[in-house]
């Protein structure tokens, strides 16, 4: 076993974390309190091939490995969680979808141009009564013939407005119950297809995250997903993949947060001396320091998975589960030990702790972990 970094994916952090440093830490406190998508931030990204990472470069992606794209959801997230989620929905949702499963007609059209940061993809499968039970979607698409007419509502779509393609996972044959459901590609401007409003949201503030409504949307045939009723089976394969990304995000929100504390740990003076050297502030950095180890490793198993062609839809769940706990912890921790100024916006602390509660909810709340996990560990 190795747990050496490759000169590559070392390249790929140092290249993450100068961008954070350069270009996301600047007007992040900003972005989160006016709601700010980061346009140019989004912009140089794809130029530096970070959101399509893993897509294969004769589609215009990087051609990395997984462990690279966590590498750098890492690094992003621990300056800026709402960047973050933008990379993580275009690169594992979308690309990795419509690599996987799209037709060469489909990568040809629409892959190329979100690989390389020209548009940016959303993925639609939660609504107002179908979130995380997913086999009950609301929004259908009946079949009629060359097209589909697509009908119903989407809710919490990050990058709901800000996308150009939509994956749009929804119901043709009820009867059918999850093999009824297909996944469809529809374009933003389509007639009939409107982006609701925004939603003012606790953390990741500076993503966009919308409602979508859909009111008789014609979508040709060409832009389905794989095989009529391959919709639920697209979504969950998807998903298993964007669980590790969402986990890396919580890992660098985690580690933003710890680096923070340490660093104001050994400026901050407290009974004569900086407060690290109160065992009752090295203690809570000592368990963030073991938790972050844990979730890494984590992190970059289930990465390791997917990379080697192994399932990976037990250690993406697992990984979410407890890097998303430990987001939620260590960023509660990082605000007792800042004290007074973690209350404050400009130690950016309070920002994390609030960024941290959606890694528990998004793409499968914590409870969805535990029952992919348990049917996992319980089967036969
Ligand atoms: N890969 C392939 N197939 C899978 C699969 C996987 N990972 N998981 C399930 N399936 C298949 C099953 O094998 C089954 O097929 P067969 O009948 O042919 O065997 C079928 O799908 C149905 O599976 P289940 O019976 O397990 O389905 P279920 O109704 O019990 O639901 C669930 C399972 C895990 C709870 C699922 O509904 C789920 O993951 N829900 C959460 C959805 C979610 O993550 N939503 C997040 C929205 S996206 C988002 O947040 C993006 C964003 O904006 C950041």
């Amino acid at each position: 076993m190795d747990f050496t970094l490759s000169e590559e994916q070392l390249m790929i952090r140092q290249a993450a974390r100068d961008f954070a440093r350069n270009e996301l830490l600047p007007g992040v406190i900003e972005r989160d309190e006016e709601q700010k998508f980061p346009t140019p931030q989004i912009k140089k990204m794809g130029e530096m091939g970070f959101m399509g990472m893993m897509v294969d470069p004769k589609y215009g992606g990087s051609g990395l490995d997984t462990i690279s794209y966590a590498i750098a959801m890492e690094e992003f997230s621990k300056v800026d969680a709402s960047a973050s989620v933008v990379v993580s929905v275009n690169n594992s949702l979308v690309c990795w979808g419509l690599e996987a499963f799209g037709s060469e007609a489909q990568k040809e059209k629409y892959l190329k141009r979100l690989a390389t940061g020209e548009i940016i993809g959303a993925f639609c499968l939660s609504e107002p009564e179908a979130g995380s039970d997913a086999t009950s979607q609301r929004t259908t698409a009946i079949d009629k013939g060359d097209h589909y007419v697509l009908n119903g509502t989407k809710n919490w779509i990050t990058n709901g407005n800000t996308a150009e393609v939509y994956l749009v996972i929804a119901q043709t044959n009820r009867e059918k119950g999850h093999k009824g459901i297909n996944a469809l590609i529809v374009e933003k401007g389509t007639e009939g297809f409107e982006i609701g409003p925004k939603e003012n949201k606790l953390g990741i503030r500076g993503s966009d995250t919308h409602s979508l409504i859909f009111n008789d949307v014609i979508v040709p045939k060409e832009n389905r997903i794989g095989e009529d009723g391959f919709g639920f089976k697209f979504a969950m394969k998807t998903l298993a993949g964007g669980r590790i990304g969402i986990a890396a995000q919580a890992l660098g929100i985690a580690a933003g947060a710890y680096e923070l504390a340490l660093k104001y740990s050994k400026e901050r003076k407290a009974f004569g001396t900086e407060i690290s050297n109160h065992q009752a502030i090295a203690f809570k950095l000592a368990d963030m320091h073991t938790q972050i180890e844990a979730a890494r490793h984590l992190v970059y198993k289930s990465a390791w998975d997917k990379d080697q062609g192994n399932n990976y839809d037990l250690s993406s769940a697992t990984a979410k589960l407890y890097a998303s706990q430990v987001a939620m912890e260590t960023t509660v921790e990082a605000v007792q030990i800042h004290g007074g100024n973690g209350f404050v916006k400009d130690y950016h602390v309070e920002r994390l702790m609030r960024d941290a509660k959606i890694t528990q909810i998004y793409e499968g709340t914590s409870e969805i972990q535990k029952i992919v996990i348990s049917r996992d560990i319980l089967k036969d």
